[in-house]
């Protein structure tokens, strides 16, 4: 941090763990997320670096401006959880996606189950709605897409970008987009496709998940959350996949014990659940059906 930017204010030292564990604790009631599976020191000086900024030099003081100013608060979230996403994101990998994954599955059936877990504004899911509508069958698939922000969800169903948050669109693909009228420079996604996808609200690290999933992808959520939280959500994943389902991860990610949780590596970022893979009982059959439960 700048130190001109303080102004002769004095910088907030770095709390204590037990402090620390205060601070998650009023927290994970503020905001309904549990810290504790987030990854201790990135999280940690994050915080501090939004002290500074906020001008308060202890965590009690943070915890009342949090409290009391929804921007303030609502930065926060976003730092956590940070919700950057875009459409094609690593291209090759859709590529691939669509030429060798999907018709795989599809020669076992129809119709998808498909889940965008930690979705953000939906450029994720929707990036899979037209590479399925294109191939045919997207009147055959679910889609599913979740993501603990509530406000990312709400714009993530509104299907409108700016021409930034577009990004490059591949040039097949520029056809599902429209110009919104008195709005220069929004996109927006064709109604139809907006409406292939169902939105949930959900925390990855606090609830049980559906079953049945032929396609989960889990891109660039994971890097703040602790080793034990990763592993344990993989394997809530596996439980999901049905049997020869693929896993879909993000590019600066591995499953380290990929083999230990049952996942055969395929080629890099798709993991697949094996075909003989005995069908465990478990998953929250609740899971999905009600918003914000
Ligand atoms: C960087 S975005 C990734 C978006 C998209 N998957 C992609 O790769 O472009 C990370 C998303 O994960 C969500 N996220 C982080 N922690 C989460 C949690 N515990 N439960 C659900 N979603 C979470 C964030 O809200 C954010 O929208």
């Amino acid at each position: 941090m700048d130190d001109n930017f303080l102004n002769g204010y004095e910088k907030a030292e770095m709390p204590s763990p037990g402090e620390f564990s205060v601070f998650k604790k009023k927290i994970a009631e503020l905001i309904k997320l549990d810290l504790t599976n987030y990854k201790n020191a990135q999280m940690e000086r994050r915080i501090v670096s939004f002290m500074n900024k906020n001008r308060v030099n202890n965590l009690q003081e943070y915890y009342k401006v949090l409290q009391s100013d929804k921007d303030q608060l609502e930065k926060f979230v976003n730092m956590l959880t940070i919700n950057v996403s875009e459409f094609f994101r690593n291209p090759e990998k859709f590529e691939e996606l669509e030429k060798t994954y999907l018709p795989e599955l599809l020669e076992r059936k129809p119709g998808l189950k498909i889940w965008s877990a930690g979705c953000s504004i939906g450029s994720e899911i929707y990036t899979v709605a037209m590479i399925l509508d294109k191939m045919n069958v997207l009147e055959k698939c679910e889609l599913i897409a979740s993501d603990f922000d509530e406000n990312i969800l709400n714009k993530a169903q509104t299907g409108k970008y700016s021409a930034h948050e577009a990004g490059r669109i591949p040039e097949r693909y520029k056809g599902y987009f429209r110009q919104v009228a008195g709005e220069q420079e929004t996109l927006m996604l064709e109604p139809w496709l907006i409406n292939s996808v169902r939105f949930e609200r959900r925390d990855l690290l606090n609830s049980g998940f559906d079953s049945g999933f032929d396609l989960i992808l889990c891109r660039n959520v994971v890097i703040y959350f602790t080793d034990e939280a990763k592993d344990k959500l993989y394997r809530g994943f596996y439980d999901s996949l049905s049997a020869g389902g693929i896993l879909f991860i993000g590019s600066t990610e591995r499953i380290n014990n990929c083999k230990m949780l049952g996942y055969k590596l395929r080629t890099t970022f798709f993991y697949q659940k094996s075909y003989c893979a005995l069908k465990k009982k478990s998953g929250n059959k609740n899971f999905f059906r009600k918003r914000n439960a």
